[in-house]
């Protein structure tokens, strides 16, 4: 199984995301893995509905046996995101999804499910992470990226990126 990453996101990657995640009702987590991220989400986030996505059935088992108050949703999140139908508008959706090394043909629906997403509102935002400079995608029409920060504490480093709605195209 391919999952991009040398190992798991740090605590300090971690935590990066979960900064992105703050004020939300709910968070989508794509790519959920051994939880790293997840952990971050949910200790600073109690309240928060929580879903992750993971296409790997043993990682979803262990998130699920870690994080019993999550709907963790085993499998692709471009085949599964229908049980999003009911997300509260202030949602936020946390990626560690390895874009830049997904087959085109997983990428392309993988983007479209996400921006249907987040077209619902304004607010809504995307939050990933790439271990590159370029942005983990091209940003799809009406959305912009916004690099937030680099986490050098990470192997490797990494940089934390939001996509959003572009408020000119609105
Ligand atoms: C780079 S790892 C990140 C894991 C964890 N979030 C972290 O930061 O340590 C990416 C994870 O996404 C999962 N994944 C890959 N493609 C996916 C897809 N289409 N839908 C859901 N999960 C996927 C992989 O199985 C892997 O666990």
């Amino acid at each position: 199984m391919s999952v991009g990453a040398i190992a798991p996101s740090s605590r300090y990657l971690a935590a990066a995301m979960a900064d992105g995640a703050e004020a939300f009702d709910a968070i989508v987590e794509v790519g959920g893995g051994t939880g790293a991220i997840t952990q971050a989400l949910a200790n600073r986030n109690p309240e928060a509905r929580l879903v992750v996505f993971e296409l790997s059935e043993q990682l979803a088992d262990g998130l699920h046996a870690r994080f019993p108050h999550a709907q963790v949703v085993a499998g692709a999140f471009h085949e599964n995101v229908s049980v999003l139908h009911d997300l509260p508008q202030k949602t936020v959706v946390v990626s560690g999804l390895p874009f830049r090394s997904l087959p085109a043909g997983i990428v392309r629906p993988t983007v479209e499910a996400l921006t249907d997403v987040l077209r619902v509102d304004q607010a809504r935002r995307l939050v990933q992470f790439s271990y590159r400079l370029r942005a983990p995608f091209a940003a799809p029409a009406g959305f912009v990226w916004r690099r937030v920060c680099t986490v050098w504490r990470n192997a490797p480093p990494a940089n934390v990126w939001e996509l959003q709605g572009n408020p000119v195209s609105a």
